[in-house]
């Protein structure tokens, strides 16, 4: 059996679903604080209260059932939210360390402590729940910052490359099933209550439990065995039990040049990526998708959809929020179908496009809604394309597209810078959305419309398309110049960067 060839071995299919059980952890973590938000503060309000009023005496004015003025309160809740953040942002730089020490599958055994951060936050009513909580989304937001960057890697390099996209593009599925998950179960007649709003939080350590118990199930990538450790029978071993038993000559002969190449090179590090001249183009255009990924506004619309529905005049905005879940979860299964046929550029220039066309949509239907009550129906429908755009290209792509821009040396610095990038600029925009509205009030999404129109000219300029090319001739792309080799076998010089 080639590597082309479209028979997925249940191996493969567990070692997808392992690791994805990361990406679903993260996309729980990222949805679980918005709708018990004014719950959590009460409960915060209720330990701290005790301190301020012994402390200063001044804290009458603030009800219990309503502390969400009190500063420390504020403090607390804004840390409780952006800590997650912080921990991704420091943990995504790691992930090229961790991949290479540990293994590309190593991840899930990091699930055990996300476990414990589960636990942290389930029991915080025991002592004081700020301190427990922001503990245990700090460790939570520590590990999902290196699941967002090895479990892209780990399906890269272990997916056949016909449907490398597809395989990747699970990664966001997951992402968003938990997304979904956490905004169901975070209805207050389920467990966003008083009493169960511990639970809610303490279960997004649960998939940790499962993940633990299959991975020793699950083979380690064969390109990390071959051209990292130099152990062909491992790598031999592991490419059979992925794709079911085959002759494996062709993966390694694939594998032997991407080793040649690799020990051509020293070692990349992160400092020698940002600096070395030989990978800017593809290190430029895998930060911009993840740049294009994180400046569309998606998260503004994910962190603040109830406040904006609200704005929007729709009647019930916590339905309508998940609604957008939904929405999020069918677009991203279309995205998945079509990924290794329409190919990622064409799926990515359609999906920031749309974007940028609903975003002037929603503006318009904000800026009208009082002169005409139907522009509400515009604002909610732009809001509900905007995502299903999102999901067709700019949410799955830039996740896995970095492991196909990238040959094996210089992969996991890549793939750390990347991530590290997604991070922080989804720490700017939950930040600062809220100002950046009080600033430019109907006209917000006028600046998102702007950012995408930018992305959208670059990635028709300066972004090739990678689907059903190996990681070699990917890398030939950007090195004009470079030899790849023909189906046939033979040497064939690429005269221009569009050749391949
Ligand atoms: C992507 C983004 C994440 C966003 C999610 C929404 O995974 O990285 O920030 O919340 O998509 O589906």
């Amino acid at each position: 059996m080639t590597s082309g060839n479209l028979y997925l071995d249940s191996t493969l299919a567990l070692a997808v679903f392992t690791s994805t059980l990361g990406s679903l952890q993260y996309g729980y973590s990222l949805g679980v604080i918005n709708a018990p938000q004014k719950i959590i503060e009460k409960s915060y309000g209720q330990s701290l209260g005790v301190w301020a009023e012994r402390a200063a005496g001044s804290s009458e004015n603030i009800t219990e059932e309503d502390p969400g003025h009190h500063p420390s309160v504020i403090m607390y809740w804004s840390l409780s939210v952006s800590i997650f953040s912080i921990g991704g942002m420091v943990s995504s730089f790691l992930v090229g360390f961790v991949g290479d020490l540990k293994g590309r599958s190593d991840v899930a055994s990091l699930g055990r402590n996300v476990f414990s951060a589960g636990l942290l936050m389930g029991l915080c009513k025991m002592w004081k729940p700020h301190i427990m909580v922001i503990s245990g989304r700090a460790v939570m937001g520590f590990y999902c910052g290196l699941t967002s960057g090895l479990v892209p890697m780990y399906i890269g390099e272990i997916a056949p490359k016909a449907y490398r996209g597809a395989l990747g593009a699970l990664h966001q599925l997951a992402v968003v099933i938990g997304i979904l998950i956490s905004q169901v179960i975070g209805l207050d007649f389920v467990l966003g209550n008083d009493e169960m709003w511990p639970l809610l939080l303490g279960l997004s350590g649960a998939p940790a439990i499962l993940q633990s118990l299959l991975l020793p199930l699950c083979p380690e990538s064969p390109r990390y065995l071959y051209i990292l450790l130099g152990k062909e029978q491992e790598a031999r071993h592991s490419l059979c039990r992925l794709k079911g038993p085959h002759d494996p000559t062709i993966d390694l002969e694939e594998m032997r040049r991407e080793k040649e190449e690799a020990s051509k090179e020293a070692r990349v590090s992160i400092f020698s990526l940002i600096c070395s001249s030989v990978y800017r183009k593809q290190l430029v255009v895998a930060l911009m998708m993840h740049l294009s990924q994180q400046f569309s506004g998606i998260n503004a619309i994910f962190y603040y959809s109830t406040a904006i529905f609200s704005r929007a005049g729709v009647s019930h905005p916590v339905y309508a929020t998940i609604g957008v879940g939904v929405i999020n979860t069918i677009f991203t299964l279309v995205s998945v179908a079509l990924v290794d046929r329409a190919g990622r550029r064409t799926l990515t220039l359609v999906g920031l496009g749309g974007m940028c066309c609903c975003a002037v949509a929603m503006t318009v239907g904000l800026k009208l809604q009082n002169e005409y009550s139907w522009m509400s129906y515009v604002s909610m429908s732009a809001i509900f394309l905007f995502v299903s755009f999102f999901e067709i290209g700019p949410g799955p792509i830039p996740w896995f597209i970095v492991a196909e821009l990238f040959s094996q040396g210089p992969r996991p610095a890549a793939i750390a810078l990347a991530g590290c990038c997604n991070w922080t600029s989804n720490f700017i925009i939950g930040m600062t959305f809220q100002y950046i509205q009080a600033w430019l009030d109907s006209y917000v999404f006028i600046l998102f419309a702007v950012l995408l129109l930018g992305f959208v000219l670059f990635i028709y300029f300066r972004v090739p398309e990678t689907k059903g090319k190996t990681f070699e001739e990917i890398a030939a792309i950007f090195h004009k110049g470079r030899r790849i080799p023909t189906d046939n076998g033979e040497l064939q010089e690429l005269k221009s960067s569009t050749d391949a």
